[in-house]
């Protein structure tokens, strides 16, 4: 069997991909540090997969610590590094946290892929952060809009884990890479044994409607209704976290399968669904597909919001034959049913 290791492996988008790597017929090892999750997530998985992942926890940034996985574990083949600092608002106030976790976790990641792994396929978290506000003609964005200033230092670590990258491709001849530029990842488990856990106020806006429509909020603010889009809200590509495991699984696939000579070492996919929906469409697909009705105010608009933007996935679905098409009431009420397990 083939050993993938995840990084972050008990967050958010890690626990939903290694159920799908377990159920492809992968030998998952996970670690994390708990930083922004916690061990009942491993219970969870193990329900849906019906058997346990080998997991650590450890922290990426302790090389030292890091090191004893690859010997534990000498067979890994290929890592997905999901473990990182991931609030924007919190990168502005402690940007030396951001770039001491996503950037050190990265490095030691890489080092340690190259000289200890049996493979060194590394597939790294990246997202659509990086595009900033596309220009009109750039959008749905494929992967060849140009790259942006990053407006936060979170998304410049995710601008630098690229660089950084491409840099280690060029030097390492054993080493792979596939930067995956996610969208907007919602919804939870059918299941309902996993799901997103955000830590303290949702500053994602499906866990702060769900959080609503169960009165743990008072009111839904949505920021600005006069943007210029049909319904004056912002427009994201909202993707759920299940069909993005699936990509996960469709790029590792890729990578440790023989190189017919159409791959290259470092490749780039948009993973978005390629239809983008407004804040004020999302709401009232949520109360459509759980029959909840949300309160929600309109307020002004949130500094540092870009005002639309989503995928062109087409790379992806061609070249990983992949592509999300999940219904987005479906996705609602799996973030529901969740919300209502907490
Ligand atoms: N959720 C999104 O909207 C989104 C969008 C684009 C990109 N991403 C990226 O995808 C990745 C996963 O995101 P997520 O939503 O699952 O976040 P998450 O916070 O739920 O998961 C990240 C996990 O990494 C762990 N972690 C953080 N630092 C660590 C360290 N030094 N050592 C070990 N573990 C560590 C955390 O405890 C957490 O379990 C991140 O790199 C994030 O930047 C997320």
């Amino acid at each position: 069997m083939t050993r993938v290791l995840l990084t972050g492996a008990t967050g958010y988008i890690g626990s939903h991909t290694a159920v799908e790597l377990v159920n492809a017929g992968y030998e998952v090892v996970g670690v994390d540090n708990f930083s922004n999750s916690n061990p009942k997530v491993l219970e969870g998985i193990e329900k849906i997969t019906g058997k346990p992942i080998d997991f650590m926890e450890v922290d990426c940034r302790d090389f030292d610590a890091f090191a004893k996985v690859f010997e534990k574990f000498p067979d890994i083949e290929a890592v997905i590094h999901f473990a990182a600092s991931k609030a924007v608002g919190e990168s502005v106030q402690k940007p030396l946290m951001y770039y001491d976790n996503n950037i050190r976790g990265l490095i030691n990641l890489t080092k340690l892929m190259v000289e200890k792994g049996k493979g060194a396929s590394i597939v790294f978290s990246s997202s659509c952060t990086v595009y900033g506000q596309p220009t009109p003609e750039n959008l749905p964005i494929t992967e060849q809009a140009p790259i942006q200033p990053a407006t936060s230092p979170y998304g410049r670590t995710k601008q630098m884990c690229e660089d950084i990258l491409t840099d280690c491709v060029k030097a390492y001849g054993n080493l792979s890479v596939t930067a995956l530029r996610y969208f907007n990842p919602i919804g939870a488990h059918p299941s309902a044994f996993i799901g997103e856990l955000p830590n303290g106020v949702p500053q994602n806006l499906v866990p702060y409607i769900t959080q609503t429509a169960a009165g743990i909020r008072e009111c839904l603010t949505v920021f600005g209704d006069d943007y210029n889009t049909p319904d004056g809200s912002c427009i994201r590509d909202y993707i759920y976290v299940v069909d993005l495991a699936k990509a996960h699984v469709k790029a590792i696939d890729r990578m440790l399968s023989p190189n017919d000579g159409s791959r290259e070492r470092f490749e780039i996919f948009n993973l978005g669904t390629g239809r983008g929906l407004s804040v004020l469409e999302l709401v009232h697909a949520f109360e459509k597909a759980t029959g909840v009705k949300l309160n929600y105010r309109i307020g002004p608009r949130r500094e540092g919001d870009t005002e639309q933007v989503w995928a062109n996935p087409a790379k992806a679905n061609k070249v990983l034959g992949w592509s999300a098409d999940t219904p987005v009431e479906e996705i609602l009420a799996s973030a529901w049913r969740w919300q209502q397990t907490l």
